[in-house]
C-alpha cells in the first residue's frame, strides 16, 4: 500500500485551480441511466470514487468513451443488467445512487447493502423509505435491496432526517415518475441544486433545489446533454486550511465563495484575512497567530461535518481551547486519535472533541481511516516539525486529485512512496 512522506514546516504560497467536486459528479454519473440518449461530463475529477462508478455503471452494460478534451461520454441507455454487486458497494457508499434511477427507468434494481462504514452505521432507511412511497416494492434479501415498480407515482414526500444522497436518489426516481412531487426536509447542499441543473437540462422538471421544498414534475423521458462539474468546496476548504496551518498564502480558483460562507467566517475567525470574487478564494494567514473556533456541523448551509477533521488540526495550533460538536455522523473522530499522536491535545467526549491549542506539532507515522480523516492527517503533517508518513492513503485517492502534487505545487515536500 502507498504511502505519503511529508517534510513538514513549509509555508504554502501559490494559486490552484480546485477539481470538479466528487460529490457533484457521483449523482450526475447515475443520472446518466435515466436518459435515453448518452449525456457528456466535463470537468469530471480525477478520483477512485469517479473510477468506482464507472465500474458499477459499466458492470450494468454502460459504455463509458473518454474524448480528446477529456470529457466522458456516457451510454446508460441500454442497461443489460440492474445489479450493484456487494464487491463494488461495498468500496463506496455512494453506489446506493443508482437505486432511485434504476428503478424509475427500468423497473427494476438490485443493490448490494452498504453495511457499516468507518464514520458510523450511514444506514439508508430515508432513501428506501421515500422510493416505496412512490410506490416501489422493497425487499430485503441475501444483504441486496431488491425493488421493482411499475411507473413510479408522484406523491408528497417528508424525508424524515435530511440525507444528501438520499434526497438526491428520489429527485432523481421523481424525474421520470407519473405526476408530481413534493420533497420535504430535504438536503439543501451546493450539489442537490447541480444535480437538478443536469436534470433539467435533461428535460425533467424540478423546481426548489437547494431550497426547503423541491417540487418534481414527472416527464416520460430524459434526453442527452452535456454539462459541467461545478468546483470541489470540499477541496477548496481544504487548501484554505492549508494555508492557515502554514501559516502560508494561497489563492483557490474556481470556486463560488458562497458555497463556502460557513468555513469562510469560521476562517476570518480564526485570524485569516480571506478576500473572495464571484469565482475564487484567497487566505492569508502571514505572520499571524491562529485562533481557536467553535464549530458545531450540520446540514448546509450550516458547517460541513466534510471540514471537521481539517478544523481540527487548525484548532490543535490554535492558541486557546475550542469545542467542535459533531452532530451528523457518529464515529467521525477517527482521526483525533492519529492526531494526539503528532502532539496535539485533543480529548474526545461524546460527539464533542475538546481541543487544547499546543505551540506544535511533531511528526508520526499515522494512518488513515477515512477520506477527511485522512486530509487532517496530510494538514498536520505539513505543519509538523520533522516527518510524518501517513499510510492508507488509498482513501485520499478516492477524494483528492493529485493531493501531493498539488501541495507540492504550493510549496509543501511530500513524496509518494511505493508499497
Ligand atoms: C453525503 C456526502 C458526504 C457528506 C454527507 C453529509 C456524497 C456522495 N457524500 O453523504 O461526503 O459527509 O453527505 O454532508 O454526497 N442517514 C440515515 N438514514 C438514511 C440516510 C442517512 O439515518 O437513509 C443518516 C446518516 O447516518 C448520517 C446523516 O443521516 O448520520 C446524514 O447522512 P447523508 O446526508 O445521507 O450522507 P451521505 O448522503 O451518505
Amino acid at each position: 500500500m502507498e504511502k505519503l512522506l511529508i517534510k513538514g514546516g513549509k509555508s504554502l504560497k501559490g494559486t490552484i485551480m480546485c477539481a470538479g467536486a466528487k460529490n457533484a459528479a457521483l449523482p450526475m454519473i447515475a443520472a446518466t441511466i435515466l436518459s435515453s440518449e448518452s449525456v457528456v461530463l466535463k470537468n469530471l475529477p480525477y478520483l477512485q470514487d469517479i473510477t468506482t462508478m464507472f465500474e458499477l455503471l459499466g458492470s450494468m452494460g454502460a459504455e463509458i468513451i473518454l474524448n480528446e478534451n477529456m470529457d466522458f461520454n456516457i451510454s446508460s441507455n441500454s442497461l443489460s443488467d440492474t445489479e450493484a454487486r456487494y464487491e463494488l458497494v461495498k468500496t463506496m457508499r455512494a453506489s446506493i445512487l443508482v437505486l432511485g434511477p434504476l428503478v424509475a427507468k427500468y423497473g427494476k434494481a438490485r443493490i448490494a447493502l452498504p453495511g457499516g462504514c468507518a464514520i458510523g452505521s450511514r444506514p439508508v432507511n430515508f432513501h428506501l423509505d421515500a422510493l416505496e412511497q412512490l410506490g416501489a416494492k422493497i425487499v430485503l434479501r441475501n444483504g441486496y435491496i431488491e425493488a421493482t415498480a411499475d411507473r413510479l407515482i408522484g406523491t408528497k414526500i417528508r424525508f424524515d432526517g435530511v440525507t444528501v444522497t438520499g434526497t438526491e436518489n428520489i429527485m432523481m426516481a421523481a424525474s421520470l415518475a407519473e405526476g408530481t412531487t413534493h420533497l420535504t426536509n430535504v438536503a439543501k447542499e451546493p450539489e442537490i441544486e447541480d444535480l437538478a441543473n443536469l436534470l433539467n437540462a435533461m428535460g425533467a422538471n424540478i423546481q426548489g433545489a437547494g431550497t426547503e421544498e423541491i417540487i418534481i414534475s414527472g416527464v416520460k423521458e430524459l434526453n442527452g446533454t452535456s454539462f459541467s462539474i461545478p468546483a470541489d468546496r470540499i477541496e477548496a476548504g481544504t487548501y484554505l486550511v492549508a494555508a492557515a496551518v502554514t501559516n502560508g498564502s494561497v489563492l483557490v480558483n474556481g470556486i463560488n465563495p458562497q458555497r463556502l460562507t460557513k468555513v469562510i467566517q469560521k476562517l476570518e475567525e480564526s485570524g485569516a484575512t480571506i478576500s473572495t470574487t464571484k469565482d475564487s478564494i484567497s487566505l492569508s494567514m502571514e505572520n499571524k497567530k491562529l485562533k481557536p473556533v467553535d464549530i458545531t456541523t450540520a446540514p448546509f448551509p450550516e458547517f460541513p461535518t466534510d471540514m471537521q477533521a481539517q478544523f481540527s488540526v487548525m484548532n490543535a495550533i490554535a492558541s486557546g481551547t475550542s469545542n467542535i460538536y459533531e452532530t451528523v455522523f457518529e464515529n467521525r473522530f477517527m482521526h483525533i486519535q492519529e492526531l494526539n499522536r503528532m502532539g496535539c491535545d485533543i480529548e474526545i467526549n461524546g460527539n464533542q472533541a475538546i481541543i487544547k491549542g499546543v505551540d506544535s506539532l511533531y511528526g508520526a507515522e499515522v494512518m488513515a481511516t477515512d477520506l477527511r480523516a485522512s486530509a487532517s492527517l496530510i494538514l498536520a503533517g505539513l505543519c509538523a516539525s520533522g516527518q510524518t508518513t501517513v499510510s492508507r492513503i488509498y482513501h485520499i485517492d478516492r477524494g483528492y486529485e493529485r493531493i501531493e502534487e498539488k501541495l507540492n505545487y504550493l510549496g509543501a515536500e511530500i513524496l509518494r512512496l511505493p508499497s
